[in-house]
């Protein structure tokens, strides 16, 4: 059987799988690599330490099979992240990450003296601080020198594409979060490749995220000893490639990812845009579009609630006694230790906890830190079904998604069944997926994942618990307005 590899450059590391042609997972391996918060509110990391961890792994991951069985590769990514190469190739600054919120000035100048409607117009989308538009102003403008040397202007899997098939590229997808895409036309944007003083030339080729855009590297293949034929598609973002991993691919079909960061993901067969561009209105994988909210802090809030502040690895422990108080609880969280995306758009925001009363519990707070992540997903949700976007169920992923008590606060906030996949690997499979489609394994993406696509369980809602947390909800929905400007403050 033809096996194919899907890998996921995630944001703490990089995640490979080998998969049958029959959908199988035979092997999956993760290297992970440090990230940097050089200043409060930035975050950086080296490409070089993505390939060399990739290289690294993709070692391990093929190191018992027959390599003649390796057809195709394909990836999934983080979003939006910049990275930039000089004329030779080499990397010209630490890669600026999609929860970066250094860009405030740029951002703003983008929305305002551009203006909000002459951007959505042209890319679909308004600026938010993550996105990498701003990020190359912010070059152009603080590190001039650097910004004079960038030959090439790439998304981070494009970077491991670009090394191992030498092929300059990315996929609609990951471009539509570079605000230098005219989303609705899946083509480059020259305004907006003129308002930030970009040449064409410098952005990569663009293809479908399921496209072959070349094969292996002679001096690459020969490093991982497989064969030269061995197919590169470019593969999406990680929400893209996420959502094809869930079998998000039908008209408004829903994908929530709880990882780093967490998102709302409708999948659309038809272009649209939200009327307040609250919501990010991009390509998909299948060559369709998709609407997406986006929080910076999702299950990156309960690792640093539970292993840095409780200072234990223990998750399971801490979850266990949490059934009894879902939509009790007088303790909330406000999830922003990186800002906030959707739907507030604030890079000062921080995270929160407020309500404590002396008989408040450590399993209080832990669920606290759950429930924000929920409710601020709902905040994405709501907006989607404010601009007619109907949602009635949704698949989970992420690391998030793992946990049983997660689901069951996610339906209850949310009041909707939470269907989760058999393969849980969401992006990494996806991009295995992606890879077996440029191959010719399935004709569409959507052929693909109803083949290989099953459910494992359902998370129903319970409506006592639903009315309890909807009423939280209204709490939740007061707390950031009323601390808005205390967060400039801090
Ligand atoms: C999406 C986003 C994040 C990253 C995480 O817009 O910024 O989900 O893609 O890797």
């Amino acid at each position: 059987m033809n096996n194919y590899i899907g890998i996921d450059l995630g944001t703490s590391s990089v995640k490979m799988l080998l998969v049958a042609s029959n959908g199988e997972i035979l092997k999956s391996v993760t290297r992970e690599y440090p990230i940097c918060y050089p200043k409060s509110g930035w975050s950086e990391q080296s490409p070089y330490d993505w390939y060399n961890a990739t290289i690294d792994g993709l070692k391990e991951l093929i190191a018992d099979i027959d390599k003649s069985t390796v057809k195709g590769i394909s990836f999934g990514g983080q979003m939006h992240g910049l990275v930039i190469l000089d004329e030779n190739d080499n990397v010209i600054r630490p890669a600026i990450l999609w929860n970066d919120g250094r860009t405030q000035k740029q951002t703003d100048y983008l929305n305002e003296a551009v203006g909000k409607d002459t951007l959505s117009s042209y890319t679909a989308n308004i600026a938010f601080a993550g996105f990498t538009a701003p990020k190359i102003l912010w070059v152009k403008e603080n590190e001039p020198d650097n910004f004079a040397r960038i030959c090439k202007i790439m998304l981070p899997k494009d970077y491991l594409a670009y090394r191992l098939s030498g092929v300059f590229a990315t996929d609609f997808s990951d471009a539509s979060g570079m605000l230098l895409l005219d989303v609705k036309n899946r083509r480059w944007s020259r305004e907006m490749c003129e308002i930030c003083g970009v040449d064409e030339s410098k952005l990569p080729k663009l293809y479908e995220s399921y496209e072959k855009i070349g094969a292996l590297l002679p001096s690459v293949a020969n490093e991982l000893g497989l064969s030269e034929d061995v197919s590169i598609s470019i593969g999406a973002g990680d929400n893209a490639a996420a959502a094809v991993g869930t079998g998000t691919v039908g008209n408004g079909s829903c994908n929530i990812s709880l990882g780093t960061s967490g998102t709302v993901f409708v999948s659309q067969d038809s272009f649209s845009v939200d009327k307040a561009n609250a919501l990010h209105s991009f390509c998909h994988s299948n060559g369709k579009y998709h609407l997406m909210g986006c929080i910076l802090s999702a299950a990156s809030c309960n690792k640093w609630f539970v292993e840095d502040i409780l200072g234990t690895k223990d998750f399971a422990n801490e979850e266990k006694n949490l059934d009894s108080l879902l939509g009790e609880n007088s303790t909330y969280f406000l999830p922003y230790l990186m800002g906030e995306r959707s739907p507030h758009n604030d890079v000062d925001a921080k995270g929160a906890f407020i309500g404590m009363r002396p008989d408040t519990t450590r399993e209080h707070m832990v669920l606290a830190v759950l429930e924000g992540v929920a409710f601020a997903l709902r905040d994405c949700v709501e907006i989607a079904k404010a601009s007619g976007v109907k949602i009635d169920a949704t698949k989970i992923c992420g690391g998030g998604g793992k946990s049983r008590i997660w689901r069951k606060i996610v339906a209850n906030v949310l009041g909707i069944p939470v269907l989760r996949p058999q393969i849980e690997e969401g992006p990494a499979y996806g991009g295995a997926i992606l890879a077996m489609v440029g191959c010719g394994e399935y004709k569409t993406v959507l052929e693909a994942t109803e083949k290989l696509i099953k459910t494992k369980d359902v998370t129903e809602p319970d409506s006592a618990i639903v009315a309890r947390y909807n009423e939280k909800y209204n709490t939740f929905k007061k707390l950031y307005p009323a601390l808005k400007e205390v967060y400039k403050q801090i």
